[in-house]
């Protein structure tokens, strides 16, 4: 058969390669009684639960897993043979789930393909075939910020479908990949991660704010908010970038955090990508929480090392925990080793 009616409780779940099997435990955690069906891809995995995707969704969202990137459901499987014939066979496909698709909110088809070799066809063919299709039922088109989602996974003799709520998902991108465009003045590859975690976090960064940037050199992230119109004080011993050096609005500190923190003054934001043992980062972020404003919001990276990341990540949450209340805490897609967290103090 080329199509088959998976259980409705199958789900494709995303993580760094290197995270995948904590991202399981986080899935396991849940309580849904999750049945682990195999890899799709590095870092893609396909598992069953007891619970269907929304109560999934409900029982993630009140743990707050913080290594799964994305989780779509997957209710039809559609063989493929990787020619022009599959357009149409996932085309079809994607008819017999309109029923799940609700007219009346935006939607967004994100296809991904895992496959090896070479296709005949792109991601953006299968994309827009698609699309076409689940439209037929009078959804609009919203490719940003999509209510509902029909999420494409093609692998190497299969592709799994399902309709599921952006917001069951975990992130709104296909996947979890929030790609930015490079910009020419782009001083380093972290202001990504900044971005993606303003993003994923929904943090306001308003034009006159005042931000401490902890460990900033070379100044990605003072760039990043420069570009929001925020006033930046640069705490790090090694040098700014020139584009900053020249910047009247950022004033560079060439000490340690622990030195400056000992006269800070205080902040709407304060930012901490510093490379250090993650416990000290975590101290320093605690000790830095007196100099936010009421209302300041705090960003840090938990630099994490190779062994015991998922131990370490929830006891760094836990003391964080003595200052802050955590808004969010994630591996970011722009993360490598590093999980990010946003922060308000008590
Ligand atoms: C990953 S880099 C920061 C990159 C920066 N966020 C960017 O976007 O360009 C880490 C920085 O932490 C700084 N650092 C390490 N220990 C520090 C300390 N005790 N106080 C201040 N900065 C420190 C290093 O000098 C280094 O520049």
């Amino acid at each position: 058969m080329e199509t088959e009616h998976l259980s409705a409780h199958t789900s494709i779940m995303t993580a760094a390669p290197e995270s995948l099997q904590i991202a399981l435990n986080e899935l396991h955690k849940t309580g849904a009684g999750i049945e682990w069906l195999g890899a799709l891809g590095p870092g893609i995995g396909r598992v069953r639960s007891q619970a269907g995707h929304q109560d999934l969704a409900r029982r993630l969202r009140q743990h707050s897993p913080v290594f799964i990137r994305h989780i779509c459901p997957a209710q039809l499987a559609v063989a493929l043979d990787h020619t022009p014939a599959d357009v149409a066979r996932l085309a079809d496909a994607c008819e017999r789930l309109t029923g799940f698709i609700d007219p009346a909110v935006s939607l967004s088809v994100q296809t991904r393909s895992l496959y090896g070799g070479k296709d005949p066809y792109s991601v953006h063919d299968l994309n827009d075939a698609l699309a076409k299709r689940a439209q037929e039922t009078g959804a609009p088109l919203d490719v940003r910020h999509p209510t509902q989602v029909v999420s494409v996974v093609c692998g190497n003799d299969k592709a799994f479908l399902g309709v599921s709520l952006a917001a069951d998902n975990l992130s709104v991108w296909s996947g979890g990949v929030q790609r930015f465009a490079r910009q020419a003045e782009q001083i380093s590859r972290a202001e990504f991660k900044l971005l993606e975690a303003i993003d994923l976090f929904g943090i306001r960064v308003k034009r006159g704010d005042a931000a401490l940037d902890l460990g900033a050199a070379p100044g990605g992230w003072t760039r990043v908010l420069r570009s929001f119109g925020v006033q930046v004080t640069a705490v790090d011993p090694a040098e700014l970038a020139p584009s900053l050096q020249s910047d009247e609005l950022v004033l560079h500190h060439r000490e340690t955090a622990q030195a400056y923190l000992r006269h800070a003054d205080t902040f709407d934001i304060i930012v901490n990508d510093m490379k250090m043992d993650v416990g000290e980062s975590v101290a320093l972020m605690n000790a830095a929480a007196h100099s936010l404003r009421p209302g300041g919001i705090g960003v840090m990276t938990l630099k994490l090392p190779e062994r015991q990341q998922e131990r370490l990540a929830t006891l760094s949450l836990g003391r964080l925990r003595h200052a802050y209340e955590i808004l969010g805490a994630r591996q970011l897609f722009h993360n490598r080793s590093e999980v990010t967290v946003a922060l308000r103090p008590i």
